[in-house]
């Protein structure tokens, strides 16, 4: 099933073994939009960004796979179950609790140069963890960030999230780099030094690091 919002073909799909089945988004590279700023290839950002995250130790990306499916080869990551009404301007009005969660996310997007982090990029599951999804827009060279996330501007950043960035300024864990160009990789080190050496959340005086729409 092709699933609504969705700017490229993206599949809701079914994976079953022996035990189970899941369910999965599926985006084949041949269903990408092209784009002016990004080589084809967007799923492989997909992939990038989840072992990003979880060599951070940051476990909200969920998990994501390179796969060779019915329209060729494409990213498949598992499926939240969420509630759509729930996301991200409502989760932070509403969910204090939630806020450091969405700290690590923001860290995390300011490292991997997200482009397109939307409200609707973010869900909260029923077990109150947040999750956050479609990084095809992630690790461009240039920083161009674009994201929702701007509520913690100027507010130190936590030592235990400071921590979570420190390895990446001297190397970018190969399963993560592998899918990148040389330059791209690079510039995640040149990020993450950037981001410990102010160590506190960026601001965004230009209000021009929106992406559009918003959700
Ligand atoms: N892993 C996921 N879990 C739950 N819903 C998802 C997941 N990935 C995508 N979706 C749903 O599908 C919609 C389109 O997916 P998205 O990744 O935003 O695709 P696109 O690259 O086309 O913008 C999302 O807005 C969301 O509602
Ligand atoms: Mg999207």
């Amino acid at each position: 099933m092709r699933m609504p919002y969705s700017s490229n073909a993206t599949f809701l799909v079914s994976i079953t073994d022996q035990e189970e089945t899941v369910k999965a988004i599926y985006k084949p590279m041949r269903g990408e939009k092209p784009l002016w700023d990004f080589e084809p290839g967007l799923h492989r950002r997909e992939v990038a960004a989840y072992r990003l995250a979880e060599a951070m130790g940051m476990h909200f990306v969920p998990p994501t796979i390179l796969r060779d499916g019915p329209h060729g080869e494409g990213s498949v990551q598992l499926l939240i179950e969420a509630n759509p009404d729930e996301h991200y301007f409502a989760i932070f009005e509403e969910r204090q609790e939630l806020h450091d969660q969405f700290r690590a996310m923001c860290a995390f997007d300011i490292v991997a140069n997200n482009t397109d982090r939307k409200s609707g990029h973010v869900l909260v599951d029923k077990n109150e963890r947040v999750w956050g999804i479609d990084h095809g827009l992630c690790f461009a060279q240039d920083f161009k960030i674009r994201t929702v996330i701007w509520e913690f501007g100027g507010e130190a950043i936590a030592e235990s999230l400071l921590e979570k960035i420190k390895p990446l300024t001297q190397t970018v864990p190969l399963e993560v780099a592998t899918l990148l160009n040389e330059q791209e990789f690079v510039a995640i080190t040149e990020r993450a030094k950037w981001l410990l050496d102010g160590a506190k959340f960026p601001v965004d005086p230009s209000g021009r690091h929106y992406p559009w729409p918003l959700v």
